[in-house]
């Protein structure tokens, strides 16, 4: 995959995205043919321990998309920039991206953020950086935000999307992520805009679905979003195996002679 195939999946087929964070995941979802692993920085809630994003550093997404790219997976393998490194001055954007791609393994960095970022997303591509964008709910900015919400209730906000998702779009974006954004406000986005459009707890009007694969797998410990459907049962799994082992050992059933 790379991010021409990407835009070419539009009016195709649903676009399938989700998110990993090590090689063994990683592998696994390859395997079943995805078309995007985004290494989130959500790495730092579903499996570093932080209560938020905005926590998690360059170093930290660096060495998480070095591990997924060690498989060379046949999807597109996106790296999120971190909490606050998208306003530093350019060169340093420029030097952060740079090392997402050369140290990380990365093909696409994504970017959150809409018009206010447009400018500095238009230098990346220009420099051969291509950027996945990110508008909706933008979870870095949770301690503005002071919370989780649907975007795009007013006519107001839901101009303003409309204006994020055109201004990354003549940036030069590949795709753009929509979390957390009226269902109908998404099938205007995705009619207006000619590079697809990916939703997250955004409805169905979509070019295509993201979901963090740990939400998906049903491999938390926490409570997940509500408009996650989750198709697995892996923390039970886990539990029972962990149990199970320890019984054996316990019980001196394992190991045998
Ligand atoms: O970090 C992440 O996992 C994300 C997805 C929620 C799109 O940004």
């Amino acid at each position: 995959m790379n991010t021409k195939n990407i835009k070419a999946l539009k009016g195709y087929r649903p676009i399938v995205a989700t998110t990993a964070y090590d090689a063994v995941l990683a592998k696994l979802a390859d395997q079943s043919g995805v078309d995007i692993l985004l290494v989130g920085d959500s790495v730092g809630t579903t499996q570093l321990g932080f209560n938020s994003t905005v926590q998690v550093t360059l170093d930290m997404m660096i060495h998480h998309t070095a591990a997924v790219s060690r498989i060379n997976p046949n999807a597109l393998v996106v790296a999120d920039m971190p909490f606050g490194y998208s306003f530093d001055d350019y060169e340093t954007i420029f030097n952060s991206c740079r090392k997402l791609i050369q140290e990380g393994g990365a093909s696409a960095v994504k970017i959150e953020g809409g018009l206010k970022l447009a400018l500095t997303i238009q230098r990346l591509v220009d420099s051969g950086i291509p950027v996945l964008g990110h508008i909706g709910l933008l979870p870095q900015l949770i301690k503005i935000e002071g919370g989780y919400r649907k975007f795009g209730k007013s006519a107001e906000e839901k101009k303003s999307l409309i204006a994020d998702a055109q201004a990354l779009e003549a940036a030069g974006c590949f795709a753009i992520i929509g979390e957390m954004i009226e269902s109908e406000v998404s099938k205007k986005l995705t009619e207006t805009i000619e590079i697809p459009f990916i939703g997250i707890g955004s409805g169905p009007y979509c070019d295509g679905q993201i979901l963090v694969s740990n939400d998906l797998l049903g491999f938390s410990t926490e409570k997940v979003p509500s408009f996650v459907q989750i198709f697995g049962k892996v923390s039970e799994e886990v539990s029972k195996a962990f149990n199970d082992y320890k019984k054996a050992v316990i019980g001196r059933n394992y190991p045998n002679e």
